[in-house]
């Protein structure tokens, strides 16, 4: 990106275009993330476990760098227009909501914080990147002006991912009360 900026190939309006990029990409790792999981328990490739925390922190970067585009080019630095934007604008409301939650899964997503909470403090704390996810959707939705094309794909997809994960844990208790009562 900063390379097409530099040829000047980011189009008429780079900002912009820098802004949709980095949420755009924001939004992917974020799925990637997400997709771990169900992957892993589809085919059973636990080895998939170990890029579960860097694509959760190259989400959390991205959406960083998201953020950034907005503060620092769109708004010049100007943190109060930064701040009356947020509260004005309930996209940006969401959009901050989900960017300070991935920024804690972000900070405690180290093994001294899975130590420090406890594992299952540690799990209930880093399911909120379920109202991540979701709050970023909504932003998704509520940032475009027509088209909702993309939103909805990405939606289905996180729909599907979340999916996968019920049906496993069902099927799971499903076998565990045949075998109780086998
Ligand atoms: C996890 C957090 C976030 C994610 C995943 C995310 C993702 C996205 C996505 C996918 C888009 C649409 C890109 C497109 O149309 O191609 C977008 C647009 C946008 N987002 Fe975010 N976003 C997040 C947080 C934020 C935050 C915190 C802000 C500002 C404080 C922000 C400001 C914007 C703006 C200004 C747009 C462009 C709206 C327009 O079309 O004019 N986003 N974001």
């Amino acid at each position: 990106m900063v390379a097409q900026a530099l040829l000047d190939r980011l189009g008429a309006d780079p900002i912009k275009k820098a802004q949709l990029l980095t949420g755009e990409w924001a939004i992917r790792m974020l799925a990637l993330a997400l997709a771990v999981t169900p992957v892993r328990l589809l085919t059973g490739w636990g080895w998939l476990q170990l890029y579960r925390r860097p694509l959760g922190l190259f989400a959390a970067w991205y959406a960083a760098l998201h953020v950034t585009v907005f503060f620092a080019l769109d708004l010049a630095l100007a943190f109060d227009e930064f701040a009356s934007e947020i509260v004005k604008r309930p996209y940006l409301t969401l959009g901050m909501l989900a960017f300070s939650l991935l920024l804690v899964l972000a900070a405690t997503s180290t093994k001294g914080w899975v130590r420090r909470l406890g594992a299952r403090r540690w799990q209930a704390v880093h399911r909120l990147v379920y109202v991540a996810a979701a709050a970023a959707l909504v932003h998704f939705f509520w940032s475009q002006k027509k088209d909702i094309t993309d939103p909805l794909i990405w939606s289905v997809v996180f729909a599907a991912l979340a999916a996968v994960r019920v049906w496993h844990r069902s099927a799971h208790r499903m076998g565990a009360t045949t075998a109780e009562s086998a």
